[in-house]
Parts: C-alpha cells; structure tokens; sequence
C-alpha cells in the first residue's frame, strides 16, 4: 500500500496512520514527526524549519520534499508506505509524482479525513503525547494512563493552532481536487470515534492494494 492522508491540524492523522501501518506492517512518513525530530537535535534544517513551525506556517516546499526524498529510499518503505501530513501543496504533490515515477511506482489512494474547525482546535489544544512511546492521547477524549510521560507540542497553544488551521485552509484545500481528478481521492469522516474512522477507512480502501 502507498497511500496519503490528508487532513487538517487535529484531524486524527496520527491516531490513524499508528493504527493502519501497524496493521500493514508499512511505514508512517510523518514530515511533522520528522521536522520536530531535526528540530529537537538542532541540526541547521530542524532550526530553519522550527522557525516556521513555531510562527503556525508552512516549511518550504524545497526542505520537506528533501526530507521525504531520502526517507522513500530507506528499506522500509520499498513495498509501501503512509504519508501522513506530506504533500500539502500542489508543488509538493507534483514532486512526489516525479519521484515514484522515477522508481517506476505509483499511489493507491488518498484519503481525507473531514472534521469541523471548532472541534479540530479543541482536539489539537488538548492533544497530549508520551514522548516515550509516541503514543497520542487526549485530556477529554482519549485520557493519558497514569506514568505516561506527557508532552505538550509547542504549536498546540490555540493562537498557533488557529493559524496553522488558516494555513491548511489557503495552501492544502488546492490538493483535494488535484487528486479527486486523478481519482484518487477518498474521504472519511473524522468526527466518528477512532475507531469507527479506522473501520471507515479500511472500507473505503478495500479492492486498493
Ligand atoms: P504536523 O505534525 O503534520 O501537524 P498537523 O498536520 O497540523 O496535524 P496534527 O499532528 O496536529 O494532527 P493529526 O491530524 O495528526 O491529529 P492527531 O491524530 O494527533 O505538522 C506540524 C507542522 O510541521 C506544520 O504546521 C508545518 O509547519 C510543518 N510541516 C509538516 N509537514 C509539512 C509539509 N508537508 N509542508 C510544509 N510544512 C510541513 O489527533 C489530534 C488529537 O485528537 C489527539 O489528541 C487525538 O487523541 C485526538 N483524536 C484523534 N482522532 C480522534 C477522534 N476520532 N475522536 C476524538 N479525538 C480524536
């Protein structure tokens, strides 16, 4: 399977990606996973690209696509893999096009997953991550068991997240139809609970790879 999923801030992105790859046995490429990773060890890209991050912005094109360039050539992602937040941009989805077909490989499916803007701020402000497992919970929804080592990402205060809502909305929404005219653009709804959005997903893909 190579599929994409696409979503806003807060859509359940991450929460699903765990869910499918585990079952597939692929890898979640997760670019805000990774730039928070670069970010952390200081190299000059994490330092470059917390910039944006932090200010609820876009990191150029040219920096992510570099990122997901060397990740697809790692061995774990030869027989499939989940794009999770990557492309976001008409741009970055013409890349990626450019760099299967180069491999001779192409996408299965892209999914979107719909969620109202005023339950997607709650969902992000709230959000809580063990930065041991990198488990994802939930203050309200999906509440953290005791001994989990929380932390709060820095671009989940509501001011940031409500810009980062802005910027999914004026860069990302152009994607929808540029994969719904390839056919290959599916959507689930994403205010069902976890689970029933994984059981929606597996439906929608089934008959895919
Ligand atoms: P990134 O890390 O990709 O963040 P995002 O797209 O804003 O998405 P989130 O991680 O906030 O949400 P999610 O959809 O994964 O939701 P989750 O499952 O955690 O990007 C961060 C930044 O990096 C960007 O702002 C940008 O600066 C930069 N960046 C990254 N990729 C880039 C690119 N390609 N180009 C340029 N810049 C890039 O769930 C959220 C919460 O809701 C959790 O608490 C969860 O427990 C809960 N939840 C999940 N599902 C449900 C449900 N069904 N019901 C109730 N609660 C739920």
């Amino acid at each position: 399977m190579r599929m994409i999923l696409v979503g806003p801030p807060g859509a359940g992105k991450g929460t699903q990606a765990k869910v499918l790859c585990a079952k597939w046995g692929i890898p979640q490429i997760a670019t805000g996973d990774m730039l928070r990773e670069a970010k952390k060890a200081e190299t000059t890209l994490g330092v470059q690209a917390g910039e944006y991050m932090s200010r609820g912005a876009l990191v150029p094109d040219d920096v992510v696509i570099g990122l997901v360039d060397e990740r697809l050539k790692a061995p774990d992602a030869q027989s499939g893999f989940l794009l999770d937040g990557f492309p976001r941009t008409v741009p970055q989805a013409e890349a990626l096009g450019k760099l299967l077909a180069d491999k001779g490989l192409a996408l299965d499916a892209v999914v979107q997953l719909d969620v109202p803007r005023d339950l997607l701020v709650e969902r992000a402000v709230l959000r809580r991550t063990d930065k041991r497992t990198g488990q994802i919970y939930h203050l309200k929804y999906n509440p953290p068991p005791l001994g989990a080592e929380l932390e709060h990402r820095a671009d989940d205060q509501p001011e940031t997240v409500a810009k980062r809502l802005d910027a999914y909305e004026a860069m990302t929404a152009a994607l929808l139809p540029y994969y719904e005219a390839k056919g290959l653009l599916r959507r689930v709804d994403g205010t069902l609970s976890p689970s029933e959005v994984t059981k929606e997903m597996l439906r929608c893909l089934e008959g895919t790879k």
